[in-house]
């Protein structure tokens, strides 16, 4: 029996990086996934590659930019005609920011794009699988934040980036207690450093100085963020909404 059987798992930015492993652990777990993503070439392959790794074809890939509400309106009728419903949506997308020498010194369109990428791209996602979430009377919503959104000088010399993955928290809080009595729940989880595609934003030396201060002493692979993923997507965690789960190496324990 998997942990994820007759579920259906929208995860966003699934191309690559902890997205992809975290469609191919949720298809091993028994889901059906639609993983959507930005670079549809890339997503191509990706589900290609899974599908027949699993002798399965339970992954279905969208292409679908985040921060368009036309796109979740269109990915999330697919994904219904295709599956029947959506039971988890796990808002793993994002897009990280120029490291900047001065912190303080951004740049007004850069600072726009990523918060609509980040906070409104999350913000519509929920908006878009809500109102079906509501009519099934169960689903899970899971915001991948960064240990970023918690404490300082870890965001790649990014402060819009760290900035949405802060936002973060507060969505999370605010849509659970909302929604807490339809049965959806709505949780964040904050990656600490991750051996993905998004760290080769960051310079040589932002990476060697927050690897050298990780308690436990060395960076996860995306695997380590998903199995806390999968669990919060799970109905194990039924009892769980509106919280934080750091996955992090002890990072923030500091
Ligand atoms: N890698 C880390 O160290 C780390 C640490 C903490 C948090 N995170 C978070 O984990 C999540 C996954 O990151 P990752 O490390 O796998 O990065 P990644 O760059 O490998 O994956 C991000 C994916 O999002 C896609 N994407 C970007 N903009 C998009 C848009 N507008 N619409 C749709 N898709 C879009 C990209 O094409 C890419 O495939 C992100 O939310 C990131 O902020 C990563």
């Amino acid at each position: 029996m998997g942990r994820l059987d007759n579920k259906v798992a929208l995860i966003t930015g699934a191309a690559g990086g902890q997205g992809k492993v975290e469609a191919r652990l949720f298809a091993q777990e028994g889901a059906k996934v639609i993983a959507t993503d930005l670079n549809n070439a890339l997503l191509a392959g990706t589900v290609a590659e899974i599908n027949s790794e699993l002798g399965t074809d339970a992954v279905l890939g969208l292409e679908h930019d985040i921060a368009s509400e036309s796109d979740w309106v269109s990915v999330v009728a697919n994904a219904v005609e295709a599956f029947g419903k959506i039971d988890i949506l796990i808002n793993n997308a994002a897009m990280p920011g120029k490291t900047r020498e001065d912190v303080w010194d951004v740049d007004a369109e850069e600072v726009t794009r990523i918060l609509n990428v980040n906070i409104t791209g999350t913000l519509l996602g929920i908006k878009a699988v809500m109102p079906q979430m509501k009519t099934i009377g169960a689903g899970s919503i899971v915001n991948v934040s960064s240990a970023a959104g918690l404490v300082g000088g870890i965001s790649g010399g990014s402060v819009a980036y760290s900035s949405t993955k802060g936002a973060l928290r507060a969505i999370t809080k605010e849509i659970a207690l909302d929604v807490a009595r339809t049965g959806v729940r709505v949780n964040t989880v904050y990656p600490g450093l991750i051996n993905t595609p998004i760290m080769q934003a960051f310079s040589k030396e932002v990476t060697e100085a927050v690897l050298a201060k990780i308690p436990i002493g060395f960076a996860a692979d995306p695997i380590d963020i998903a199995y806390g993923v999968l669990f919060l997507a799970s109905d194990e965690s039924r009892f769980v909404t509106g919280t934080d789960l750091v996955i992090d190496g002890g990072y923030t324990a500091q």
